[in-house]
């Protein structure tokens, strides 16, 4: 599917970063039509989460998994093909090259999408530099993003004010995925490279991933109304 004919439902990625099962469907059920694609990381996933990938995905929604892989070659692939078998839309890696060529080639078959993580959107420059790289995040995020391309990975997550410099790089072939996206008046957390639902998509991004926003929220399915609701108007300009 190209990026223009993403239904806008299906922009809105809600990020079930919560403790346990229980606590992931009772969202679901809160959230019930208002959203049809859910994120499961590591939270979830380590607490017994994955079978809920199957299960959403027999009720009709889609799901992305976070796992952020990032292992021997042969490791990545053979953790790929379970992960495909679990009917997963979006599977992320990291963005190193052994690993994304491995699970490039094991999603072969299948319907399910790689994403690489370029760099996380918590971190900034000095984060980078304290972590051994002397690039900037700019820099790093741009390198990775073309090796991912030539390695044939399906998307990229990346931060919003990233998005349309990778446009550039990319074409609109990946797809652009994005976390650290905060409604304008909500906790900005421990991300640092945040935006708008509405500034997101115009600089770019695809896909939105929103957690804490929606999944703390008082009213979680309000809030993930007001985010489609703004996302609309510039998806039709
Ligand atoms: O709660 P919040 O909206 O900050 O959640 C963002 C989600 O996106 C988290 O699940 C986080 O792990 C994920 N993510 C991110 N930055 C990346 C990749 C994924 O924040 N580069």
């Amino acid at each position: 599917m190209q990026p223009s004919d993403i239904p806008t439902k299906d922009r809105l990625i809600v990020a079930l970063d919560l403790p346990g099962v229980e606590q992931a469907e009772a969202m679901v059920a809160r959230l019930g039509d208002s959203v049809n694609f859910y994120k499961i990381g590591y939270q979830l996933a380590y607490a017994g989460g994955l079978p809920l990938v199957k299960k959403l995905v027999d009720d009709g929604k889609k799901v992305f998994t976070d796992l952020k892989l990032h292992d021997i070659g042969n490791t990545v692939a053979r953790g790929v093909e379970s992960v495909a078998r679990l009917g997963a839309t979006f599977l992320t890696v990291h963005a190193y090259p052994q690993t994304m060529k491995a699970a490039v080639e094991a999603r072969a078959g299948s319907n399910m999408k790689i994403l690489a993580v370029t760099v996380l959107t918590s971190y900034d420059d000095s984060d980078l530099h304290a972590a051994g790289y002397r690039l900037a995040v700019s820099d790093l995020v741009e390198a990775r993003a073309q090796q991912a391309q030539i390695l044939g990975v399906d998307g990229l997550v990346c931060s919003a004010e990233e998005a349309a410099s990778l446009r550039k790089v990319v074409g609109h072939q990946m797809h652009l995925v994005t976390p650290g996206i905060r409604p304008a008046g909500t906790a900005t957390g421990d991300q640092k490279r945040i935006m708008t639902p509405a500034r997101a998509i115009a600089a770019g991004s695809d896909y939105l991933v929103v957690g804490r926003p929606v999944v703390e929220a008082a009213d979680p399915k309000a809030v993930a109304e007001a985010i489609l609701a703004e996302i609309t108007p510039p998806l039709a300009a």
